[in-house]
């Protein structure tokens, strides 16, 4: 299963960044402290700004999902907060509400013709947080990089313009290991790792952790696998829990404390282009992204 030889530790981050920059704080009752696990930060927070790549090959694992919440509650704690859609299926970018259809500039354009980045970034329905859009030609964008110069930094050099904007960068990145998914982790300084609690979830990370060691001895050695999410959690199965504690005892401190639950309500929202903390702010799955969002900030804001 996973190789923990292939697991990258990276540098020891510094201890916690204190302060929210520039962003001003949106509305929105904090949940409950604890509601879906403790209040402590999980361990050290590295400093902003932090650009973290949502990855994990397999399909459908909430790779999206977290992306937009996890970003959208940060933006609610008052972070500066931006979201880029690697994915040519453009699901992060209609999850919060852009048409990918009317774009005048995409990640595609910033991949493959040095468009800059801030030229393609959209607001959001959130204050806080901005969104660089996928459209569907982002597709051709796998073959297109093969013979292109730096292709595996593309991304990397593109976000070397905007990156102090910012205080979050999360990557949403598809589900593959091709060169749009190097192009993520090459950029980023974490992989945030969402886990499906569910059987067959652990198939394939082993593949990944090699995938990101590689990343980091060739291209990016201050990568890290800084976060493992459990998600689509069902504590009416035993499998659910399973699942949960085979993945803490592989991962130890790296697996948030919150865990996402499953619920339909995290399912609907995209349809109507809002994060769930804008969609049903009480429901269980707002209140889990609220409180996950706090752990991977360390509490702050
Ligand atoms: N906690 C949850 N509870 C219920 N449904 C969820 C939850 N998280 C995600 N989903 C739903 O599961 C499906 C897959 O989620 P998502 O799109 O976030 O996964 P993904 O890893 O980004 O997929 P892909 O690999 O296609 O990019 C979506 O329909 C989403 O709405
Ligand atoms: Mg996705």
């Amino acid at each position: 299963m996973t190789d923990a030889a292939t697991f990258s530790t990276g540098p020891s981050p510094p201890a916690g960044h204190a302060e929210p920059a520039a962003g001003e704080r949106a509305t929105g009752a904090p949940p409950p402290e604890g509601a879906y696990g403790g209040e402590r930060p999980r361990r050290d927070v590295p400093p902003l700004p932090r650009l973290i790549a949502v990855a994990n090959q397999k399909g459908g694992v909430g790779k999206t999902t977290t992306a937009i919440n996890l970003g959208a509650c940060l933006a609610d704690l008052g972070f500066r907060v931006l979201v880029v859609d690697l994915d040519p299926q453009g699901n992060a970018s209609t999850g919060l509400g852009i048409n990918i259809r009317g774009l005048q500039a995409s990640m595609y354009d910033v991949i493959l013709n040095d468009v800059p980045l801030e030229d393609c970034v959209e607001a959001s329905s959130v204050r806080n947080l901005f969104v660089a859009p996928a459209s569907l030609d982002l597709a051709g964008a796998e073959i297109e990089l093969v013979p292109a110069f730096s292709r595996e930094l593309r991304l990397k050099n593109a976000l070397t313009e905007v990156r102090e904007d910012y205080d979050y960068v999360l990557i949403d990145c598809p589900p593959s290991l091709g060169l749009l998914t190097i192009n993520g982790m090459a950029a980023a300084t974490e992989v945030l790792v969402p886990i499906q609690c569910e059987y067959y979830a652990l198939e394939g990370l082993g593949q990944l952790l090699r995938n990101v060691g590689l990343v980091t001895k060739n291209l990016n050695p201050s990568l890290e696998v800084s976060t493992i999410v459990l998600v689509m959690y069902d504590a009416r199965t035993k499998l659910s829990d399973q699942v949960a504690t085979e993945v803490r005892e592989h991962f130890g401190e790296r697996v948030c404390r919150i865990m996402i639950p499953r619920t339909v309500r995290l399912s609907e929202a995209p349809s109507f282009g809002q994060p769930i903390m804008a969609f049903d702010p009480t429901s269980r799955g707002a209140i889990a992204y609220r409180e996950l969002a706090r752990e991977v900030s360390g509490g702050q804001a």
